[in-house]
């Protein structure tokens, strides 16, 4: 077999193939005689092929084992041997032909150093690179303009003017209503801009504790704080570097921090937790929010330098009831979305749906539409989404129930006899103060009988 390969290559292109193999290379047999050593490895101890084949290895090359490797059969690989006055490192491998051990090759992997650091950084290199597009695969930003869908003339401002200023490095602030698509608009600004090829990195200003938000921001040093990670931490500042920061819900951050993120956007450059050094960061905010900042500026809770920092260019959202006309392209774009999660396919809305869809005032906007869809989609069982397929707020036309649940919070239920109970009490001291405390003439305003007056009063202490 080992004949059949070596008759396909002619005899005299071994010798090149075995210097394109191995750079430098040496081969002894038991003894320890050089049996082969190629021209680079005799430049690189200083003789010559001629001079150094027939002779033990010993005499010809400095601090050797190849005549070791030869006689017990063991391998070494990367060891580190001293030849002129630099550590090299070299692979020796026993010989074995036919089952027996014949001799040993030995090849040198790097020749001081300096060449293996120059590959391990090479090597470090790629790593990174690798563990960056890892992470950004894992988290890619993938929308685009494309994907922000809708015509009417308040929509297309906004999103012509993301689209002409996606190119620029100033900060970004968009606001909106929630649902209304910022992040979209965030993940399409920064994929419209030159630093695409970089990281993407979002953060929600108010679902981080307001603890951790500044290590999540800036990093930490080994041992700034108790349970800090050994090694510290990259902040998402540095993590975004060359790319872009979306700082999303920023009304929600607290006043101390609003301080240390102006400090990064005025210097660009970032301090860890527990460290004096600064490093340089590049990085393109865009911040989002629902909130007025005007009026969180003019009652103190926003610092007004930082508003101005972030607000070089604004871009406002309209809510989508301000943008009824493009309820049917943006639900059929959501529909082509949600039908392939569900299997299905030429899902349409009736026309008494679209009607209905664009009467309701959409309090949670694309999102709650969204939701409604997704709904309609589980409960369908043809092809056409009907009125009866839509959640019940949404069914009576009359009366709109859907309140956000935000300030489903603040509504009060009593039960109903405390509630009549109530609107009765208010009723009688409403007529005793026209009839300027009059009983009687009250109780005839009412009309209900003096015995059930006098009842009542009793009843409600009045
Ligand atoms: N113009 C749009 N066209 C299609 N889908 C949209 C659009 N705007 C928002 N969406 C969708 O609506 C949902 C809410 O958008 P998001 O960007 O998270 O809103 P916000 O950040 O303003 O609360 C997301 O699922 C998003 O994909
Ligand atoms: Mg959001």
């Amino acid at each position: 077999m080992k004949v059949e390969i070596i008759e396909h290559i002619p005899y005299h292109w071994l010798e090149e193939v075995i210097n394109l193999a191995a750079e430098m290379i040496v081969i002894v047999d038991c003894q320890g005689i050089i049996k082969y050593i190629n021209a680079a490895y005799c430049e690189f101890i200083g003789t010559t092929v001629e001079y150094a084949i027939g002779k033990h290895v010993n005499e010809v090359i400095e601090n050797t084992r190849m005549h070791i490797v030869a006689n017990t059969g063991q391998a070494e690989l990367a060891a580190v041997q001293r030849i002129n006055g630099s550590e090299m490192i070299a692979n020796r491998l026993p010989l074995v032909v036919d089952g027996e051990l014949v001799g040993a090759l030995g090849t040198v992997m790097f020749r001081n150093p300096e060449e293996w650091r120059q590959y391990q950084s090479k090597i470090q290199s790629l790593v990174e690179e690798l563990k960056y597009y890892k992470n950004r695969f894992e988290k890619e930003s993938k929308y685009n303009f494309a994907d922000l869908i809708g015509n009417s003339p308040a929509f297309l401002a906004s999103k012509k003017l993301a689209e002409r200023i996606s190119s620029s490095h100033s900060s970004v602030l968009l606001l909106g209503e929630s649902g209304t698509g910022k992040e979209l608009f965030a993940h399409a600004i920064h994929n419209g801009s030159s630093r695409a090829a970089f990281p993407f990195v979002p953060i929600n200003c108010a679902s981080i504790p307001e603890h951790l938000l500044e290590s999540e921001l800036f990093g930490y040093e080994d041992g700034a704080f108790t349970g800090a990670k050994k090694g510290g931490k990259k902040g998402q500042f540095q993590a975004a570097h060359h790319g872009t920061i979306f700082l999303d819900e920023i009304g929600d951050m607290p006043l101390s921090m609003q301080s240390k993120l102006l400090r990064v956007l005025q210097e660009k450059e970032v301090q860890r937790i527990g460290s004096q050094k600064s490093i340089p960061v590049d990085v393109r905010v865009i911040a989002a929010t629902h909130r007025d900042l005007e009026m969180m500026v003019q009652e103190g809770t926003f610092r007004q330098d930082l508003y101005y920092r972030l607000n070089v260019i604004k871009i406002e959202i309209p809510p989508l009831r301000k943008r009824t006309d493009d309820i049917p392209l943006i639900s059929a774009g959501l529909l082509k979305k949600l039908e392939r999660n569900f299997h299905r396919q030429n899902t349409v809305l009736s026309p008494e749906v679209i009607e209905r869809l664009q009467e309701h005032k959409w309090p949670g906007n694309i999102r709650e539409l969204e939701n409604v869809l997704e709904r309609a989609i589980n409960v369908l069982d043809g092809k056409t989404i009907e009125i009866h397929h839509l959640p019940l707020y949404l069914r009576d036309q009359e009366v709109d129930y859907y309140i956000p649940k935000q300030q489903r919070m603040d509504i009060q239920v009593m039960p109903l006899k405390e509630t009549i109970a109530l609107v009765e009490k208010q009723a009688i001291h409403q007529a005793l103060k026209v009839t300027d405390g009059n009983k009687l003439e009250a109780a005839k305003l009412l009309e209900i009988g003096k015995t059930s007056f006098y009842e009542k009063c009793k009843m409600y202490g009045i």
